[in-house]
């Protein structure tokens, strides 16, 4: 009799320890947007329905090297977003936060714009990356409660910003936090297109803000060659099944000839002739996901510029075979007419002949 109920003691605590143990091991393994409303604890982020693993324990983003592309088509190249290492931090911060604080103040209008009725999702915005970056980045990011409201101290820039509903500003906030631009997209419920209401765009590759704002996506991405055809339909469907567990994440890839990260026009022929060294391979990090209270889509992009002098040999063969699988069309948008004969040229003396040939 004894024994059972030694046995029963030991089996019954065995089971309360393995049922408690992940919480006492992490005690941030779950995260979930935090609302600031209804905390009483403005540091500590609540469980709720939507939870997303995020922990500290992963290692800091790396932006995947060059690879060749296994298609030569225009796809969507969606991969599951590695949910903890959503925002990144990396020694870039404090050059690039300089420059997207003096557009923010020199050219406003061309970098922020919402229009109305975006505003919710703007808070809602900014309160997925306050909890993030506190979250995930405890040792820079923390958030205080004061008399007025919640706020958020950056100890990398010594900032500190209100946050929660008083904040006016949210999206440009999020932006002036994080090293991403933001993009908030609402569906038309008529048509079912998705619109671009409001973003905070810093690093645009080649495109005007103020100009496209409002824009559905099949106009936004009115000079992407085969978007109608190959794209478009996927990605409005896509967009209406994600949810904040299915977010996702893709890459894209640009030559560009100058470092410029704010780009708002395509490239030009520039005034002197150019040489590789002139040349930028510049790469976006793009990921989405469901704004669960306000319904809308938020778009993240963050940017990478790289000398292309700077790249090893296997990135050299994996960018001239990756640009020589374009179609011609695609080329031509990219501007290869610019910028192709330097780099292939330059390729060809760093890794040697082509092994693929273009495709007429
Ligand atoms: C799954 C969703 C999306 C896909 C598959 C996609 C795909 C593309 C592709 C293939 C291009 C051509 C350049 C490149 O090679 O990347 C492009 C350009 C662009 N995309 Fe997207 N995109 C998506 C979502 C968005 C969203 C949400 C926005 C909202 C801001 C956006 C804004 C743009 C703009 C402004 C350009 C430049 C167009 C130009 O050159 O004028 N995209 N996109």
């Amino acid at each position: 009799m004894v024994f059972l109920a030694i046995t029963f003691f030991i089996l019954l605590t065995l089971c309360i320890l393995l049922a408690i143990l992940p919480s006492l091991l992490h005690p941030l393994l779950f995260w979930k947007p935090f609302n600031h409303e209804k905390s009483s604890d403005a540091r500590r982020p609540s469980l709720g329905t939507t939870e997303t693993k995020i922990t500290q324990e992963v290692a800091p983003y790396q932006f995947p090297p060059l690879r060749p592309k296994s298609s030569s088509r225009m796809a969507m190249g969606l991969k599951r977003l590695d949910h903890s290492n959503w925002l990144t931090l990396d020694s870039s911060y404090l050059s690039e936060h300089a420059l997207r604080l003096s557009l923010l103040s020199s050219r406003h209008a061309d970098v922020v714009q919402c229009l109305p009725g975006s505003m919710a999702s703007c808070q809602e915005v900014l309160g997925l990356v306050t909890s993030f970056l506190s979250t995930r980045f405890p040792q820079h990011y923390s958030i205080v409660t004061k008399a007025d409201g919640p706020y958020i101290e950056n100890r990398l820039t010594s900032e500190t910003y209100l946050i929660g509903e008083k904040c006016e500003n949210p999206i440009e906030v999020a932006a002036k936090l994080a090293m991403e631009d933001f993009n908030v997209l609402v569906r038309d419920p008529e048509t079912g297109e998705y619109h671009l209401r409001a973003s905070a765009t810093l690093f645009p590759a080649g495109w005007k803000l103020q100009e496209r704002i409002g824009y559905s996506m099949a106009r936004l991405h009115g000079p992407v060659p085969a978007w109608k055809e190959k794209l478009g339909a996927n990605v409005n469907k896509y967009f209406d099944h994600l949810s904040s567990k299915t977010a996702m994440e893709r890459t894209n890839l640009f030559i560009q000839t100058t470092q410029d990260l704010f780009q708002d026009a395509p490239e030009s022929p520039p005034p002197k002739p150019l040489t590789p060294s002139n040349l930028m391979v510049r790469r976006e990090r793009q990921a989405f996901m469901r704004l669960e209270k306000t319904d809308a889509v938020l778009f993240t992009v963050r940017t990478y510029m790289q000398p292309v002098t700077e790249l090893g040999e296997e990135e050299i063969i994996a960018l001239r075979s990756q640009i020589l699988g374009w179609e011609e069309e695609v080329r031509l948008y990219k501007g290869y007419k610019i910028w192709g004969d330097i780099l292939m040229g330059w390729c060809e003396e760093m890794v040697g002949e082509l092994e693929v040939k273009v495709k007429e």
